[in-house]
């Protein structure tokens, strides 16, 4: 099946008592047990079925079947959000003492926890100066347990040589993992490319209505854990958490994905509740029409943006100029994402007077909303970092990221030129010059 398809269909056929063709929010914390050993066959992974809706539920069972399917995987783990996916993705491959090599250019709450969070517990993260591949090599070591990358990155727009990261990897025994969300499998399918493992941040493309935080970690089945028994011990020596479990044996191309559930998810909790399990089945039903839409407006904003004297620059991947230009066109079939960025001129000052005057554009911090959406990350999302950390993050003090919606593009340059106006009137632009 196609995208659009499995976007509408995977993971539910109209259940059998009642014949509900919406999912059914399945509002339970528990389950019923036929008897004793029924009880204890579904504690032993033996039997398929629920026991507790903290390890699984049938409705975030249906939001995990289709996002798998759209990725291409063989499982998938739906949490609380994007940050607990990402935590548990990393935990489930690294223990104290282990590495993930990262790409500088990320989001920025997850260059936290890979910079300050994980070190406490004895994971390091470690940011190549760039995205290229042999900067990347150059850090694995040993102790590497994976590569990871935002496959399009928050809030450069950075798109990243998945196959050469996952060569390289693999070259070396590592699994690369990547942060799917900006692209979202409409846009690109990293397991295509040779990527093991994809995380979500649902609350953003995916769920496309900026009402719902939720998060995925998807397996694509393909990472040889048993092949890397040394580096990877939790997958291959037995589990005294879970009464001697041998995951890699047990479960074979699934290993990771219940892993994650079997230990994180059951004994840290990060639970996506049934409801915004549901909510976020509605947002996916439309999410290949709504990408399409976005990357095309994105193009016409960027392109306005562009033919502005007002404007210092604008970072659009989609521009022949870009150095992400082959990599769009090669992963992305040159839909360059709809979260750009761009620096007016007159630096901060005049960035800030633009952000203030912003009408219809909502002044927040999210992406991928159907709401066209602005940001002003130094200030924001990555006021945490050091100046240089933001500069390789792709941040500036005057850089304005636009997360730009499912409007009539007409509006939303109105309102960009409105504000521009405001903020660096062409005549005093003319004067200067
Ligand atoms: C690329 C990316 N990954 C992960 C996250 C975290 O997602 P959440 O807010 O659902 O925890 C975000 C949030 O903006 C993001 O942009």
């Amino acid at each position: 099946m196609r995208n659009e398809t499995i976007a509408i269909h995977a993971g539910y056929e109209p259940e059998a008592t009642t014949h509900a063709v919406a999912v059914p929010i399945y509002q339970t914390a528990a389950y019923a047990f036929d008897s004793a050993d029924h009880g204890a066959a579904l504690f032993n992974l033996e039997a398929e079925g629920y026991r507790y809706s903290r390890i699984a539920n049938p409705t975030s069972a249906v939001l995990e079947k289709r996002i798998s399917e759209l990725e291409g995987g063989v499982g998938a783990l739906a949490v609380a959000s994007g940050q607990a996916a990402l935590h548990f993705a990393f935990v489930n491959v690294a223990d104290h003492g282990g590495n993930i090599v990262s790409v500088p250019q990320l989001y920025g709450t997850t260059h936290t926890l890979l910079s300050h969070i994980l070190p406490r517990q004895g994971i390091t993260g470690r940011f190549a100066e760039s995205d290229k591949p042999e900067a990347i090599e150059r850090l694995i070591d040993e102790n590497t347990r994976a590569v990871f990358a935002e496959t399009i990155g928050n809030p450069a727009g950075n798109v990243c040589d998945i196959e050469a990261l996952a060569k390289i990897a693999h070259a070396r025994g590592v699994p690369l993992i990547v942060d799917n969300t900006v692209a979202t499998p409409i846009l690109l399918k990293p397991f295509d490319y040779g990527a093991d493992i994809a995380v979500h941040s649902l609350t953003k493309f995916l769920g496309g209505h900026g009402t719902t935080l939720g998060g995925a970690i998807v397996d694509s089945g393909n990472f040889p854990w048993a092949k890397h028994a040394d580096r990877f011990p939790g997958y291959n020596k037995p589990d005294a958490s879970y009464h001697g479990l041998v995951y890699a044996e047990r479960f074979g191309k699934t290993a990771y994905i219940e892993r994650a559930r079997s230990i994180y998810q059951r004994t840290m909790g990060s639970v996506l509740s049934p409801f915004n399990a549901f909510l976020l089945l509605q947002g996916i039903e439309t999410v290949a029409l709504r990408m399409e839409r976005h990357c095309e407006n994105a193009r016409k904003v960027a392109e306005f943006l562009r033919a502005d004297p007002r404007v210092a620059w604008v970072n659009y991947t989609g521009f022949p100029d870009s150095p992400y230009y082959s990599l769009v066109q090669r992963y992305l079939d040159g839909n360059a994402s709809s979260l750009f960025t761009f620096g007016i001129k007159g630096g901060m000052e005049a960035g800030k007077s633009f952000y203030d005057a912003l009408k219809l554009i909502t002044r927040l911090v999210n992406i991928g909303d159907a709401k066209s959406l602005a940001c002003h990350p130094a200030s924001t999302t990555h006021r945490q970092m050091s100046a240089e950390q933001q500069r390789t993050a792709g941040v500036l003090p005057e850089t304005i990221r636009l997360s730009i919606g499912i409007e009539h593009a007409a509006d939303i340059i109105e309102d960009i030129d409105q504000a521009l106006e405001k903020a660096c009137p062409a005549a005093r632009l003319q004067a200067a010059e």
